[in-house]
């Protein structure tokens, strides 16, 4: 292999890729300047129980196998009251969360892991603060997703944790 080729950089295969993409995100998260404070100083979180849930959070996304059983919403609700948890934030942390992933992964389920981030994202963003969510644009729906939202929308919500 010469200087100018390029090292093929690995796909995520299981657990110890996620393990590693989670602990060098939330490196980068803590040492950064929109979001670290969030963390550390606001929710005060626990490392040491924080990460292994993540572990378990990704795990669960990409393979099925993490057991995640905890409530994303309900966590990131929380925080409003506390903190500015804007459009902007999101798409601070999508932008360190991709940029962590392109830094270490190529591939199928490297892409796969940044589009379950962005919709999460905007899952999160939009039920946290009340607004709606892009993807249920009307202006963006097909004629079936727009009968099926429709149905949706006459149930009953459940409350907002
Ligand atoms: C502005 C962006 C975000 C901020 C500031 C943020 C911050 C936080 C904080 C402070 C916690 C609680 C940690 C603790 O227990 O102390 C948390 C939990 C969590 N976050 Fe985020 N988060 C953001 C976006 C996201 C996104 C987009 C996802 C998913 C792709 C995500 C997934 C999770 C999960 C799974 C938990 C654990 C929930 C539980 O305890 O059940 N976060 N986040």
């Amino acid at each position: 292999m010469t200087a100018e080729d390029p090292v093929k950089k690995p796909d995520l295969q299981g657990r110890p890729e996620i393990v590693k993409l989670v602990n060098t995100f939330y490196d980068r998260v803590r040492a950064d300047a929109v979001l670290g404070h969030i963390f550390d100083q606001v929710a005060q979180t626990n490392w040491e129980t924080h990460l292994p849930k993540m572990y378990a959070f990704w795990e669960t996304v990409m393979f099925r196998s993490g057991g995640f059983t905890g409530n994303p919403l309900a966590a990131h609700a929380k925080l409003v009251a506390l903190t500015d948890m804007g459009r902007d934030k999101f798409d601070h942390w999508l932008k360190l969360f991709c940029g962590t992933v392109d830094d270490l992964f190529v591939g199928e389920h490297a892409d796969h892991i940044k589009n379950c981030a962005a919709d999460m994202a905007n899952v999160i963003f939009s039920r946290i603060n009340q607004v709606p969510d892009p993807r249920f644009d009307p202006a963006n729906l097909t004629p079936e997703q727009r009968e099926r939202y429709a149905r949706y929308k006459s149930q009953p919500q459940p409350a907002t944790p």
